[in-house]
């Protein structure tokens, strides 16, 4: 049975250069690419990506950060494809959770510029695909 999750590469990761390094872990696994865009996040995506996160103190950061620069959006997909592409990323913080073999856990060092964001459920991967492929 396959599974959707919207990945991002972050704004961090396009800058530093890791955009194929990370694509090609994805591929490595067996996930497949089934949407991929270069953009900058337009404020309203951005707000409504993370709407959860409104009223946190990281928030307005978050927002300014993932709307400082080109991110890569896509749609990947395979066999329980959420929970595999978490377990690609590593924990949200890339010091304390995400261990060494993960992107965050090999890459990161901030929690906020942590490289990569994976849906967390199956219902979040829907939301965020109507989201941000609205076409699909
Ligand atoms: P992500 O998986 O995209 O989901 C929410 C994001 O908020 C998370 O990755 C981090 O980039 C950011 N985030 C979560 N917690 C914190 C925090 N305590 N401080 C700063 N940024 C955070």
């Amino acid at each position: 049975t396959q599974e959707r999750t919207l990945v991002l590469i972050k704004p961090d990761a396009v800058a530093r250069g890791y955009v194929g390094e990370i694509l090609a872990r994805i591929e490595r696994k067996g996930l497949r690419l089934a949407a991929l865009e270069l953009k900058v996040a337009p404020n309203e995506v951005a707000q409504q990506h993370y709407a959860e996160h409104e009223g946190r103190p990281f928030y307005p950061s978050l927002l300014e950060f993932i709307t400082s620069g080109p991110l890569v959006a896509a749609v990947v997909e395979g066999p329980r494809a959420v929970a595999a592409f978490r377990q690609l990323a590593g924990g949200t913080d890339p010091v304390e959770k995400a261990i060494p073999g993960t992107i965050r856990g090999d890459f990161g060092l901030e929690t906020q510029e942590n490289l990569v964001h994976g849906s967390d459920s199956v219902e979040s991967a829907e939301r965020e695909i109507a989201l941000w492929f609205p076409a699909l």
